[in-house]
């Protein structure tokens, strides 16, 4: 293999951080440079205080502590880190195309198309560029091309310059990412080159058994991620698709889960019934898979997938018009607690969560929202829902001008009991720990009476509810 002593890594988010970070913990032979444009961003890597680090997730202080100022960088100067590096990663972000064509569903490109310029343009000798965001399959040919361009032979004592590209999508969860990357269920390595891929696979053979190290072409790599993404959000529509009708028929999700989760070629993980998938890539991954379908001229299966999402759509605006419909058909000036806003537990992430949508639906109807999250900063409430926050109520007056004049408006709570405070129901949106243990018998005199308690996320104890006089609705079985 081509002997690796020095990374660039391109992109200091949420993936490159991380996946950096353990590579340089693992590597200590090899110098790790991760540059990023972003100058606050990279100050933020940098800071001595580790709570500070820009990426929140349980064990990456450590990691990031034993390894930074040893062989681990974090900076602004992309292209120094490129010339001095044997092996570049492209980890930026792939949102979808807001505009133009595609927009709505295909990915803009136009953060990796520049990094691939910005490596022809300062890379030295051979390089070894290795696609790490998620791309649409054939991504690499454009990668490929533009790198080639810059190909030359050895002129004058300069050294020839030349590339290989690699895909190697992650795979690791928000939450879970330090877990996944140091024991990762598999590593995929997609490539044409076996010199270059081989270096890579070396990378990781420091900590990763070499069974795990899975090597495809270059397509088969780059679709394997857009696929895994869209299975595993096919399993949430799925589930979500059956709750619904459990709910009708008697029957209860989570006894139905088990049952077909028992049988080994279904499994038993990702079938929990819920409000709906959310998080940066689910989504977008799932609508870059239907924009190719259509690319390649096959709808049928476009459609297939775009079903997915749409179910996942219509499960969150079913949960709020199932609030309203409960609380006599109309939530206009009416106070509503809604007890979670990220998009799971163990992450301040907002990004595509249920509760965005949700709380839209409730706003439009006029509601009254109290929004308590442990983890997310009001501001980012206020930016996903586009509204400011107002001040909150007094309990204890009579209805505002704007409950009056049917505005939907929210306030920030700040512990479960303020939130709930006067409200006509409680909606549980995200499965934080704290909410499994909630004491419904004390909460219960603080709302306004007939109230209701919509567990969304099926993590309340039936029996607590109920013997606070409240009354329950819970996904997958209905009222209990
Ligand atoms: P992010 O938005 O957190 O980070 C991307 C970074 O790239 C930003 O800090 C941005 O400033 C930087 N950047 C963009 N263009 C640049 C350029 N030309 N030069 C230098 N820096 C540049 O994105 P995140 O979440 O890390 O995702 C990156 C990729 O990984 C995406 O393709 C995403 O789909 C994929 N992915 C994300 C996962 C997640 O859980 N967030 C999991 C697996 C894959």
């Amino acid at each position: 293999a081509f002997p690796i002593r020095n990374i660039c890594c391109i992109g200091a988010g949420y993936v490159g951080g991380p996946t950096m970070a353990v590579i340089a913990d693992r590597c200590p032979q090899i110098q790790v440079n991760v540059v990023d444009l972003n100058e606050a961003r990279i100050a933020a890597w940098n800071d001595l205080d580790l709570s500070k680090l820009p990426v929140y997730e349980p064990g990456l202080d450590a990691v990031v502590d034993r390894a930074r100022g040893r062989n681990l960088t974090f900076s602004t100067q992309v292209d120094a880190a490129i010339a001095a590096a044997d092996m570049v990663f492209i980890s930026v972000n792939t949102p979808t195309k807001t505009k133009g064509l595609g927009a709505g569903q295909a990915s803009d490109l136009r953060w990796v198309e520049a990094c691939a310029r910005q490596v022809a343009q300062s890379a030295q000798g051979h390089t070894i560029v290795v696609e790490k965001s998620t791309l649409p399959v054939r991504t690499a040919e454009v990668v490929r091309s533009i790198l080639e361009a810059a190909q030359r032979q050895a002129v004058d004592g300069e050294l020839p310059i030349s590339f290989s590209v690699l895909s190697n999508p992650e795979f690791l969860a928000e939450g879970t990412a330090i877990r996944d990357l140091e024991s990762p269920d598999r590593v995929l390595i997609g490539g044409e080159n076996p010199v270059a891929i081989q270096s890579l696979a070396e990378i990781y053979g420091h900590w990763v058994p070499v069974e795990k190290i899975l090597l495809t072409n270059l397509w088969s790599s780059e679709l394997s991620k857009l696929t895994a993404n869209a299975f595993l959000a096919q399993r949430i529509s799925s589930i979500n698709s059956v709750a619904a009708l459990c709910e009708h028929t008697g029957a209860d999700v989570r006894e139905v889960a088990r049952a077909i989760g028992s049988d080994s070629r279904i499994g038993s993980k990702f079938l929990e019934a819920g409000p709906g998938f959310g998080g940066s890539c689910f989504q977008k991954d799932i609508l870059n898979l239907v924009y190719l379908c259509r690319h390649f001229g096959l709808p049928d299966v476009a459609d297939y997938w775009e079903n997915v999402v749409a179910l996942n759509t219509w499960q969150q605006h079913r949960i709020s018009r199932l609030v309203v419909q409960k609380l006599f058909g109309t939530v206009t000036g009416k106070r509503l607690a809604l007890l979670g806003f990220a998009f799971k537990a163990d992450t301040n992430d907002t990004r595509e969560a249920p509760a965005i949508r949700i709380a839209h639906d409730l706003l439009e109807e006029g509601a009254q929202l109290a929004i308590y999250d442990p983890k997310v900063d009001p501001q980012q409430i206020a930016f996903d829902l586009q509204l400011a926050a107002s001040s909150p109520p007094d309990v204890q007056a009579g209805p505002t001008r704007a409950a009056l004049s049917g505005e939907g408006t929210w306030w920030s709570g700040t512990s479960v009991a303020d939130t709930v405070a006067g409200a006509d129901a409680a909606l549980i949106l995200t499965e934080w720990h704290e909410f499994r243990q909630l004491d419904w018998v004390a909460l219960a005199p603080l709302m306004r009476q007939p109230a209701w308690v919509f567990d969304a996320r099926a993590v309340v104890d039936p029996e607590a509810v109920k013997s606070s006089g409240l009354m329950l609705w819970r996904v997958g079985d209905g009222a209990v």
